[in-house]
């Protein structure tokens, strides 16, 4: 693990853990949203960017044969701890350990954000490789009215219309099926968007 994001995400690792390890951290509607899509996709799933591994396991727990990947040591040792029945990868996706066809769905929430605009095809390509024809894909990232970075409290991540990431979806080969977004507020959790496409 040697990118300048894994470094960063590795030295706050326990910090993010604490915070934004669990289910309880996540939006109603971003679980019902992820949850349902992963049960009609079926699995197998790729949990892609997986952090702590909290969204494995609760698919997991719904029986969607699931397994996370992530770059950083410290987060796919939690998860491999937390959540001992789930299958975690250490990897990096933009050269994913798997075969082509592997998966019927890879899961990508808030992991392709401190991608920038030149480099986001990378992992939707390897998204398109190792999914089967016709398997889908949800994104969740943070949106606004434009393509910008800003300071995240990790590294510098990226926001994105939704136009735009959507042309770069199907750009990698994928049919965009739906947005959602969702406004923030001054004080609370950024504006929050999530595209749902399918492997042409
Ligand atoms: C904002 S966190 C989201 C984690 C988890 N998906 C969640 O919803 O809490 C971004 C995650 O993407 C992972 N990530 C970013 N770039 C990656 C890469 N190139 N390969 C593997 N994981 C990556 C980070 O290590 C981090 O765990």
């Amino acid at each position: 693990m040697t990118s300048e994001v894994g470094t960063q995400y590795a030295a706050r690792a326990h910090e993010y853990v604490d915070h934004l390890g669990s289910m309880s951290s996540v939006h109603p509607a971003d679980e019902h949203l992820v949850a349902s899509w992963a049960a009609a996709v079926g699995g197998p799933v790729l949990d892609a960017g997986c952090g702590p591994g909290h969204w494995s396991g609760h698919l997991a727990a719904r029986s969607v044969p699931v397994r996370g990947l992530d770059q950083v040591p410290a987060f796919v040792e939690h998860a491999h701890r937390t959540h001992p029945g789930v299958s975690f990868d250490l990897g990096d996706v933009d050269a994913l350990p798997y075969e082509p066809d592997a998966f019927s769905g890879v899961l990508a929430w808030y992991s392709l954000i401190h991608h920038d605009p030149s480099s986001i095809r990378s992992p939707l390509r390897e998204f398109a490789r190792v999914l089967r024809p016709g398997g889908g894909l949800l994104v969740g990232f943070f949106t606004g009215s434009t393509v910008e970075p800003f300071g995240h409290a990790i590294t510098t991540a990226w926001r994105w219309a939704p136009d735009p990431l959507a042309d770069e979806l199907r750009a990698s080969g994928f049919d965009v099926l739906e947005t959602h977004t969702r406004t923030g507020s001054a004080s609370g959790p950024r504006p929050h968007g999530a595209i749902l496409a399918r492997l042409a």
